[in-house]
């Protein structure tokens, strides 16, 4: 169901990617799609947020507040999870101050990483991200970009036992990666795997995802956007008007429903330091979403620009 919302109304007016109807805006007011974490009797709203380069801000209020406006709409719109990490530069503790000064009854997920060598190193960075992030307990912790995979995941699960961590996982963000990725999954339990899958970047649905749904394992997708290089191919490019059968409006909003349509995806993690990005990226969340022969031609559709 549809409903006008004043707040969304006037951010809809200077957004990109609202409803649009007879010259108004209005605002998709349905729940959040939710995916299961297997194994588990919790559930993640599809749509979170990504921290990289974004988040790397000094305490400056000029830069701090629209990442505090993301935060809210982030929140505001039913999502939850926020992915950073230690080699983001100043982002975990940006993530860290601004979720602790959140005046909000919605509840954030945090996910970080360790990227390090050896255990004292890991331990050494994983204190100081706990600091930093200004918790006592961390959602989810990956090993980053599979460094010394093996030691990680063994302190991770240490930590795990402890009460610290509740969920464990590895990340990668290339696809020459991914044959290692199906190497550690096979190998090692973990409870999540963060990679790289887009529209224009399917390499992941002929193994890792399906991989996945196999196993019982969480996935995260990173770099849904590759970057911003997606949004670069469509500029000036208008979407096409199938796109609303499935309640698309706007660009964003087409690559993230792709994957969102994907069954074994449990969370996706766009990055913007932008409120209206973030309004626009939750909207992706709700309502309809493709079928397999729209996912089909929206790929075609892309592909051929
Ligand atoms: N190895 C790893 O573990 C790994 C590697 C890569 C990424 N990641 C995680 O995945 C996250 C996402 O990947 P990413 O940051 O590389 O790139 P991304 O999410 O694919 O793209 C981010 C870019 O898209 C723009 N954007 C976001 N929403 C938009 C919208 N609705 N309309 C127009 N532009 C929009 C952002 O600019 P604005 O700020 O202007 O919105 C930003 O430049 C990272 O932040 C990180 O948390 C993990």
């Amino acid at each position: 169901m549809f409903r006008l919302n004043r707040r969304e109304f006037i951010a809809g007016t200077i957004a990109t990617g609202l409803l649009k109807t007879g010259g108004l805006t209005l605002a998709d007011d349905r729940p959040m799609l939710h995916r299961s974490i297997p194994g588990s009797a919790e559930e993640l709203p599809i749509i979170g947020l990504g921290t990289a380069r974004v988040f790397n801000v000094d305490a400056s209020p000029g830069l701090r507040a629209p990442l505090k406006a993301v935060l809210k709409e982030l929140l505001d719109g039913g999502g939850s999870v926020i992915d950073t990490a230690p080699s983001y530069g100043m982002a975990e503790g940006v993530v860290g101050d601004l979720v602790a000064g959140l005046d909000h009854p919605g509840k954030v997920f945090l996910a970080t990483k360790v990227a390090a060598n050896g255990k004292e190193a890991g331990l050494r960075q994983i204190q100081n991200s706990f600091k930093d992030l200004k918790t006592g307990v961390v959602d989810l912790y990956q090993v980053h970009n599979l460094r010394d995979t093996k030691q990680q995941l063994g302190l991770l699960r240490e930590l795990r036992e402890e009460g610290k961590i509740r969920y464990i996982g590895v990340t990668h963000y290339v696809d020459s990666q991914h044959d290692e990725l199906v190497d550690w999954v096979r190998r090692e339990p973990m409870d999540f795997l963060q990679f790289n899958y887009s529209i224009a970047g399917r390499t992941a649905e002929r193994t890792l995802l399906p991989l996945c749904a196999d196993l019982g394992i969480a996935t995260m997708i990173n770099r849904p956007f590759q970057r911003g290089r997606l949004f670069r191919g469509v500029k000036g490019k208008a979407l096409p008007e199938w796109a609303a059968d499935f309640d698309c409006h706007s660009w964003g909003q087409f690559f993230l429903k792709y994957i969102a349509a994907h069954p074994a995806v449990t969370s996706i993690i766009p990055a913007t330091a932008n409120p209206k990005h973030m309004l626009d990226n939750i909207q992706a969340g709700k309502g309809g979403l493709p079928d397999a022969r729209q996912r089909v031609k929206m790929f075609q559709f892309v592909d051929s620009l």
